[in-house]
């Protein structure tokens, strides 16, 4: 034994060619972490005065390593500038040292090796893969660029446009794109990896690979020319901006970094990458993307405590074949459930069973599944119009038409049907939970289980949670949510559950903003510069006219404080049949292209719309308008807290990103709140008090800014 740590060990094999084994106690998976560091730093100050034949990484877990261990971010990067240079500095001494050790090395890329994962195996000579190996450098999606010389390694192996490419976009790359890149330098048997790394030494000592040469141009400045330079550098640059976004800074500062250090030798080329790494860590956008990645870790950790206490889900139903139910049969049986899809109609089945081919075939065209897989899931799917096989299920969603007297019609006929230990939830988008349970004699089997259009692409689900629910109900259903591939968020019931409360007085900001004389197109454009997927007109359409007036008037109904005393351009559109996309014309007026996906074009009928609704006209700008929609939200947001809709700022955020789309790198409307700081916010919707109670902060923010608190 050369070294035995608790992250890692070196010992000597037969062959006099030492091998490090990453093993990191305590965790599933390797990291660098602060001990793992410490410990390589040891370990190759003894390697370098080791008589070796050559040195081999591998791994003693399923993976390589995973990268950084991101928990010790938020930390690191509050330290100052100066200190996480030095950080830099230190870890970048490591990694030359591997590159500089007086014999070959190589990587045994036994599973993932992502970022400082990735960096480290760059560092070395070779690197040797498996056929389920996987690279790659993701973290720029958390608002960084690769800080142990990833930036400059990578592209002087690959080459600028591949490594533009790889860094830019985070993407994780397999082993066979790796290889036929040159990232990697061969693919073989797991249980092989080691002999062929052994292998590759050998052959490097005998001189039949010239390692030094390999060595050398990693070191080096990149061997294109100007003009090359220049043509490559451009062109990455007008990519990855353009898929970024203006709002996500790190990825176009990765190519920058790369280009300036395009002429450098390591050394300078390292500095490059420290500056563009310090800058990007104390970007608030880092801060709330690296927030984000730990957020889904605290979502995941809590839906395990609860399935801990779950009864599995083996055969699920569903009632209704409709959008929803539709897309939930085809999402059950792709995950491995079963599920029986009930209606009325044949041709609702019909259209259930032949979206879920489409979606299928599509998934076969991509390469993603097989025609076997494709046979499988349908075959997993069983349509039926009545509920021969029912007694079997362990959970029924209900997703019929959303009418409380049809729905607990059916609620009741059919938990006469199931066995008592059966679960039914709902996916019903308005009406009480503990309304529906009214008509069950097993309450406590009875839940809310939120799915969102089109579910096969929405993350979240909202479990809800009525006050008959019992926890083995709320724990069965977020289980299943998690089998079928989604992340849950375990709510209680109010109008409008967490996330549909919190949008409908977004949507009130948005009418009143239209009625005081502002530009829907405007309004549209200001938010999608804020950050949004699409502004609250469009989104409008795409969720239904008719849909957001049904679900305005159960908010008011629910929370009076959200009634508009006005009549709006939503109420208007909504009476001239013009419910958006699904109608063909709304805010906008929709073609299909030629994919057959509705392209957005002009509404010439908006202008007298927007007439009738508005007293004047008056210019607003992109800031007010900003404020004017965000401040209800952001309220609502903390209501939900407040009243105990929700029982954590990080799944109320988490909740409007998954579900609503609320921009990422804003980290949520709590974590918004947190970054103006609560008593400024207070300040600025004090500035609008005039607009009504939507605009009035409750209690618990405002004690929470006198006190200088902050949400997380
Ligand atoms: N569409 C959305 O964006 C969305 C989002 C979240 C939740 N929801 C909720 O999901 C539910 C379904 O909505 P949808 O958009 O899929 O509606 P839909 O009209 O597309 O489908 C409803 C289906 O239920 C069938 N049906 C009616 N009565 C039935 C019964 N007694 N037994 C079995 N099937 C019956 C109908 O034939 C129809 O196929 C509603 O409660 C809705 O509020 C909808």
């Amino acid at each position: 034994m050369i070294y035995s740590g608790s992250a890692l060990n070196v010992t000597l094999l037969p062959s006099g060619i030492a091998n490090l084994t990453f093993d990191l106690s305590d965790s599933s998976v390797n990291k660098f972490n602060e001990i793992t560091l410490k410990e390589l730093r040891e370990a190759v100050e003894i390697l370098k005065r080791t008589e070796a034949a050559g040195l081999i990484f591998s791994s003693a877990k399923p993976t390589f390593i995973v990268g950084a261990d991101i928990t010790e971010f938020t930390g690191m990067f509050a330290e100052s500038e100066k200190k996480i240079e030095d950080w830099l500095v230190q870890g970048n001494r490591i990694f030359n040292d591997i590159e500089d050790l007086p014999y070959p090395t190589v990587s045994a890329l036994n599973g993932m090796a992502l970022g400082g994962g990735f960096e480290m195996a760059l560092s070395t000579d070779f690197r040797v893969g498996a056929e389920a190996s996987v690279v790659g450098f993701p973290e720029v999606k958390l608002g960084i660029l690769p800080g142990f010389g990833g930036t400059v390694r990578l592209p002087r192996l690959i080459g600028a446009d591949n490594a533009n490419q790889w860094i830019g976009s985070g993407s994780h790359i397999k082993s066979k794109q790796a290889l036929a890149e040159g990232a990697i330098d061969a693919i073989v048997a797991q249980e092989s990896l080691v002999s062929a790394c052994e292998d590759l030494i050998k052959q490097s000592i005998a001189e039949k690979i010239d390692y030094r040469r390999i060595r050398e141009q990693k070191k080096s400045a990149l061997t294109l020319s100007p003009i090359e330079l220049n043509v490559a550098f451009e062109t990455a640059l007008a990519l990855v901006s353009a898929q970024a976004g203006k709002n996500y800074p790190a990825p176009v500062t990765a190519v920058e970094v790369m280009r300036k250090a395009a002429s450098s030798n390591r050394e300078e080329a390292l500095k490059f990458e420290h500056q563009g790494f310090v800058k990007l860590a104390k970007t608030e956008v880092a801060k709330n993307l690296i927030q984000m990645f730990l957020n889904d870790q605290f979502l995941n950790s809590k839906a395990k405590k609860h399935i801990k206490n779950a009864s599995e889900v083996s055969k699920a139903g569903v009632l209704g074949a409709g959008i929803m139910g539709g897309g939930i049969a085809y999402q059950s049986a792709l995950k491995g459930t079963p599920i029986l899809m009930k209606d009325i109609a044949q041709e609702g089945l019909d259209l259930g069973m032949s979206e879920a081919n489409k979606l299928l075939n599509k998934r076969r065209l991509k390469g993603k599944i097989g025609v076997e897989k494709v046979i499988s899931v349908l075959g997993d799917i069983k349509p039926v119009l009545d509920y021969k096989g029912f007694d079997e299920v362990d959970i029924v969603i209900e997703a019929i038409v959303e009418n409380v007297g049809i729905k607990k019609m059916v609620l009741s006929e059919l938990e006469n049907l199931l066995p008592s230990s059966s679960t039914i939830a709902s996916n019903t988008s308005t009406i009480s939970i503990d309304e529906l349970s009214l008509a069950l004699q097993r309450p406590e089997n009875f839940c809310g289980m939120h799915f969102f259009n089109p579910v096969p692409v929405m993350p979240l689900v909202e479990v809800i949670r009525g006050a008959k629910s019992s926890e083995e109900t709320i724990a069965k259903t977020v289980a299943y949510a998690k089998k079928m591939g989604k992340t849950p968020i375990v709510v209680n019931n109010c109008p409008g559950f967490l996330v549909n409360r919190i949008l409908f007085p977004y949507f009130g900001a948005f009418s009143r903003l239209i009625h005081d004389g502002a530009s829907f197109n405007q309004i549209d454009k200001a938010m999608e510069d804020f950050g949004w997927p699409m502004g609250p007109a469009y989104l409008l359409d795409v969720i239904g006219v008719d849909t957001a007036v049904h679900c305005q008037e159960v908010m008011a109904e629910g929370f009076p404080r959200m009634n508009l005393n006005f009549e709006s351009a939503i109420d208007r559109l909504y009476q001239g049949k013009d419910f958006g996309q699904k109608s063909g014309k709304g805010f906008y007026r929709y073609e299909k292209d030629k994919r057959g996906k509705p392209k957005k074009l002009i509404n010439d009928e908006m202008r007298g719309i927007i007439e009738s609704v508005q007293e004047k006209s008056r210019e607003f700008t992109d800031a007010e308008i900003v404020e004017r929609m965000m401040i209800p939200m952001c309220i609502e947001t903390a209501l939900c807290i407040e009243d105990g809709i929700v029982s954590s700022p990080i799944e109320a955020d988490m909740g409007l990103v998954l579900g609503l789309g609320f921009p990422a790198f804003r980290g949520g409307a709590l974590r918004y709140l947190d970054n103006l700081g609560l008593s400024k916010f207070c300040e600025i919707s004090d500035k609008y008090s005039e607009l009504g109670e939507l605009y009035k902060p409750g209690q618990s923010l405002l004690d929470k800014a006198r006190a200088n608190e902050t949400y997380y």
